[in-house]
């Protein structure tokens, strides 16, 4: 096979078979097809997007790029969740446990936070001497004994996604939906899956902003999964503000094991986490429907065997456990404080989450570039959200940072996402729709 040959064919708008897309996919893992290839096809893949068909085979030659997961000694339902990313969204540090402790084996791989978006490997890894580079033995393993492991991707899953990802990147073609589909479901299919719950984020701290085109990759991604044999369900959720009262690493672990602790959380972080939790337990085969899913997902916080799972897990991938009974004491928070305070009074009509994210960053809690150092301890606490009034002299939010310039910067951005008005206006509905 010459990918000259199927260069031409790709961009005269032709179709590739399996073994075409698995030519590709491994030439893209070993380095055999030159980069220059690579992106020409890219590029007229992106100009005459993949078939429903060639987008489900792409997906499983990139999985089978490299070393596929085997889960299928473990009795149960297999269900992974994905985020396609946001502001304060740590659902799922919360969401694996509940899911695991109502029966369903979760192998849940997340990755790293870049950009204005967190990542839930860096929250877990808030916890001191907390693992997430597992191997495929050891997640098997743990997954027998718990039934809840989360880790990040190793080189030898999907390896073809991270090359294929660093040329879309640089040859302005991210944004084609079949690729961003084959780039999402290779790395769940290559974990062996049964079940996937997809939170799809729209809105200004979205991946995609626009809700028509989320709505489209939800889509995508159903069609593509049932092609793989994967139950998947999408949930369209509103990402204009960030999600709950916490964005930073151990801010948001601190949160999250708070809530497995029984504290009430915040009203919007908790509405996502009984919707994903009720299907994630829907699909594992644990609960009828997703509604008793539901009902389950609350009483094994309220009993506290949510807490355990968390518990398990800690204990497995070598963190200090004590975090679960302490989180205030045992996670970390950055020196420095500042309050953004009302100004006056009116209502918090704004807080654009793509900014909040910035200026997380600037605090110290993310990532500009994937190989910059993330301050674990940085971050911010929401005391007020959209829609809620303002007294002049009450908190909006309470920053931290490591470092006086960065609190100082963060600062000035996170008050550049605010917007106040006499009139409360009108709140985004969070969950939009949810397509199964
Ligand atoms: N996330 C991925 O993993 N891949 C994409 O292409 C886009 C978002």
């Amino acid at each position: 096979m010459r990918m000259l040959d199927l260069l031409l064919r790709k961009r005269c708008g032709g179709e590739h078979d399996f073994k075409e897309l698995k030519f590709i996919a491994d030439g893209a893992a070993s380095g055999a097809i030159p980069d220059y290839q690579l992106s020409a096809w890219l590029m007229a893949a992106f100009l005459n997007p993949l078939s429903k068909k060639e987008t489900a085979d792409f997906t499983k030659a990139m999985a089978l790029s490299g070393k596929k997961l085997d889960l299928k000694g473990l009795k149960g339902g297999r269900v992974d969740k994905h985020s396609t990313g946001g502001v304060g969204d740590g659902v799922s540090l919360a969401l694996a446990p509940v899911a695991a402790a109502a029966g369903v084996i979760v192998p849940m791989m997340s990755g790293r936070g870049l950009g204005h978006t967190g990542g839930t490997l860096d929250k877990l890894e808030a916890v001191k001497g907390f693992k997430v580079r597992l191997s495929a033995g050891r997640v098997y393993k743990q997954l027998k004994a718990t039934g809840l492991s989360m880790f990040g991707q190793t080189a030898e899953l999907a390896p073809s996604d991270k090359k294929l990802y660093a040329l879309r990147d640089a040859s302005c073609t991210v944004e084609s939906l079949p690729l961003i589909v084959a780039s999402i479901l290779s790395k769940k299919y290559a974990e062996d899956i049964t079940g996937l719950v997809m939170d799809v984020k729209y809105g200004s701290g979205a991946f995609l902003k626009d809700f028509k085109k989320s709505r489209e990759l939800a889509v995508a991604l159903i069609d593509t999964a049932k092609l793989l044999g994967i139950r998947c369900v999408a949930v369209l959720t509103a990402m204009e503000e960030p999600l709950g009262l916490a964005v930073g690493n151990g801010i948001e672990m601190e949160q999250s094991i708070n809530i497995l602790r029984g504290e009430k959380g915040p009203a919007d972080f908790m509405e996502v986490l009984e919707v994903l939790s009720g299907w994630m337990i829907h699909l594992g085969s644990k609960a009828k429907t997703p509604e008793e899913g539901m009902a389950k997902a609350r009483a094994v916080i309220a009993d506290g065997s949510a807490l355990e799972k968390m518990r398990q897990m800690v204990r497995w991938q070598g963190g200090d456990v004590r975090v679960v009974d302490n989180p205030e004491k045992f996670l970390p928070k950055a020196k420095l404080l500042t309050d953004v305070k009302a100004a006056k009074a009116g209502y918090l009509v704004k807080m654009d989450a793509r900014t909040v994210g910035h200026a997380s960053v600037v605090l110290g809690a993310g990532r500009a570039r994937a190989e910059d150092a993330v301050d674990l301890g940085a971050g911010l606490i929401l005391y007020r959200k959209v829609g809620d009034r303002l007294v002049p002299g009450e908190i909006i939010a309470r920053l931290y940072s490591s470092d006086a310039e960065k609190l100082r910067e963060g600062r000035k951005t996170f008050e550049s996402a605010l917007s106040t008005d006499l009139r409360p206006g009108k709140k985004t509905k969070l969950i939009k729709e949810v397509i199964s």
